[in-house]
Parts: C-alpha cells; sequence; structure tokens
C-alpha cells in the first residue's frame, strides 16, 4: 500500500486589473455575457467569454428550462458554439463570471459536466485551455489548464 498525494497550483488575483489587457478584455466580455443569461428559476446569473487561437471572442451564458435538466451551464453553451462555429480554431482561454446578487461571494467553480466536456476539447486540441474564474467582487482565480480543475478525467485514451 501507497499512499499518494496530488495537489494543484492556481493564482488568486485580489483585481481583475493584476491580469494582462487580453485577460482583462475576456472578463469584461463574460461580465456583459451574464446578461444574456436566461436564469428564471435559479436567478443565478452566469456569462462566459472564449477567446479562440484566432483571437475571436464567443459568449455564453446559462440557459435554463422548465424541464430542469435541459439547460445548460454558460460554459458549455460557450464552448459548444466555439466548436461548432470554428471547429479548428484552439481555444486558449475561458473565462467565467458569476453574477451572484443575492448569494456567496465564492468565485464561480465549473461543475462536473462542464469540466468534463471542456477537458475533451482539451485533449482534443492537446494544448491546454486557461481557465478564468471570476466573482462579483472581480477576484479572479487562473488555472493553467482543465487538468487542475479535473484531474484524472475520463479520456477517449481509455475507450480505444
Ligand atoms: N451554472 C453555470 O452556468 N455555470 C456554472 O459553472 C455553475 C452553474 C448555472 C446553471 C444554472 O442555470 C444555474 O447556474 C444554477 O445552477
Amino acid at each position: 500500500m501507497k499512499e499518494k498525494k496530488h495537489s494543484i497550483d492556481y493564482i488568486e488575483y485580489e483585481r481583475m486589473e493584476e491580469l494582462s489587457k487580453k485577460d482583462q478584455d475576456i472578463l469584461t466580455i463574460a461580465i456583459s455575457a451574464a446578461e444574456g443569461a436566461y436564469a428564471p428559476y435559479s436567478d443565478f446569473h452566469v456569462g462566459a467569454a472564449i477567446r479562440l487561437s484566432n483571437n475571436t471572442i464567443i459568449k455564453g451564458s446559462n440557459q435554463e428550462n422548465a424541464a430542469y435538466p435541459s439547460g445548460l451551464c454558460a460554459e458549455r453553451v460557450a464552448i459548444f458554439a466555439a466548436s461548432a462555429n470554428y471547429p479548428n480554431q484552439e481555444v486558449e482561454t475561458i473565462a467565467v463570471y458569476a453574477k451572484d446578487s443575492k448569494r456567496s461571494n465564492h468565485v464561480i467553480s465549473p461543475c462536473g459536466s462542464c469540466r468534463q466536456v471542456i477537458s475533451e476539447y482539451e485533449h482534443k486540441q492537446n494544448k491546454p485551455i486557461r481557465i478564468l474564474l471570476m466573482n462579483s467582487e472581480k477576484v479572479v482565480w487562473e488555472f493553467k489548464d482543465i487538468e487542475s480543475l479535473l484531474p484524472f478525467s475520463f479520456k477517449l485514451k481509455a475507450l480505444n
């Protein structure tokens, strides 16, 4: 028997102004994307912005449904739109923002399904997807890849 340990590194920025201009731009777009959220059931408004390798920006926001499981998170709305419209471009960075007016002020943390989906594209492009997570106080957490947020992920390799 051998006890093993896995740890992850991430960076916390107290204010979004500490990031590069390029990153501030997609964070600002993620804030505006949250305005497109359709969240009458949770009233939790999430915005996502993706920068592709050709510098195209794709926005997404959560879209809810009276049949609850039919709704989709902002991250998946954005990354599916990116892949559908630009299948040959790589995803460089995804920025996610939660307006979270009534609740706690924690930095938004993508759900397991979104992590799995982002992981699929990271493996497809064989290049890290940077993740920026921001709360309404503009505190930002930066992860260098999705592997940090979803270690030991289930991959296509496992099916071969
Ligand atoms: N939501 C997102 O869009 N992204 C996340 O990372 C977490 C949760 C959405 C799904 C649902 O519309 C609402 O927030 C409450 O869970």
